[in-house]
């Protein structure tokens, strides 16, 4: 690979870091089953850089769910490679995390101790990871609500315990498949507001999947628009926004308001032809 000395604008980007994090080459994914051939994916190639943040929008059922768990290992392309910091993804992979629409949490265990269920899996050593887990129900805003079990929590809360679990190995990178779908209007601000904060503060590379528009430009470094199936990647977005958001100010940008315009457009474009 040449050696890119290109000044890296994303935040986070460590001097020198030439391997992304993610890397995603030419990837298929075709699905067989008995009733028909399904092409998910068809020619996807995209870099993460360490400590990027990227969204992926698109219709449904174009392939970003497969697309996240390709990084996740999770399933193999058909063609085409994934890697991980440089290093082929050959199987389910252990220093991600995970978040997707729905908490799934375990109904018998208290806040606190669904976020150290990632330590018990892992088998990481019990004090580090309850300092952990303190220092991410403080940076989350769950104080006090440590000990209340799921069904007390509101959608927002539990959210935020699944953000905390996900986090607690402190993974290089956080997939997230919608995690603010079933959220009302205002507590999905304030998680986009939150995830920002955290996002800024732990240094993470994430890749966010989400239906907003305004959530991947207020989020995200860049935006990938895919087409409608077979996925492919019909443009990228740099939206060129400060790294200090303030939501309100943001929102007011004349940056925001051309980046969703030109997404919009992208995506009522995809979905006319489909
Ligand atoms: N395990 C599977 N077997 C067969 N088809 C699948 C499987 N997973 C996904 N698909 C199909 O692949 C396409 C992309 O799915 P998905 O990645 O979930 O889309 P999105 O998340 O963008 O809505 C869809 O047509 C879906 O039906
Ligand atoms: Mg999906």
């Amino acid at each position: 690979m040449p050696n890119d000395t290109t000044v890296h604008q994303s935040l986070g980007t460590p001097r020198g870091a030439a391997l992304p994090a993610v890397g995603i080459d030419a990837v298929d994914v075709r699905f067989r089953t008995r009733k028909r051939d399904v092409t998910a994916l068809s020619g996807v190639s995209l870099d993460v850089a360490m400590g990027e943040f990227v969204a992926l929008v698109g219709p449904s059922g174009c392939g970003k769910s497969t697309l996240l768990k390709l990084v996740a290992g999770l399933l193999a392309p058909s063609t085409g490679e994934v890697r991980l910091q440089g290093e082929a993804v050959r199987g389910p992979r252990h220093d991600i995390g995970y978040v997707f629409q729905r908490a799934a949490l375990l109904e018998w265990r208290s806040a606190r101790r669904n976020i150290l269920l990632q330590a018990e899996m892992r088998k990481m050593p019990t004090a580090q990871a309850r300092a952990r887990a303190d220092q991410l129900i403080g940076m989350t805003g769950l104080q006090g609500f440590e000990d209340a079990y799921p069904h007390e929590l509101s959608g927002g809360m539990q959210q935020r315990v699944a953000l905390c679990r996900a986090l607690l190995h402190e993974p290089p990178v956080l997939l997230m498949d919608e995690p603010f779908g079933a959220l009302d209007a205002l507590t999905r601000e304030q998680m986009n507001v939150e995830l920002h904060r955290i996002w800024r503060d732990t240094g993470t590379t994430v890749l966010l999947v989400t239906h907003s528009i305004a959530e991947a430009v207020y989020l995200a470094d860049r935006v990938v628009v895919m087409s409608p199936r077979p996925g492919t990647i019909r443009e990228i977005i740099d939206v060129g926004l400060p790294a200090e958001r303030d939501y309100a100010e943001t929102m007011a940008r004349p940056e925001f308001a051309e980046a969703t315009a030109h997404i919009r457009g992208l995506l009522g474009t995809a979905a006319a032809g489909d």
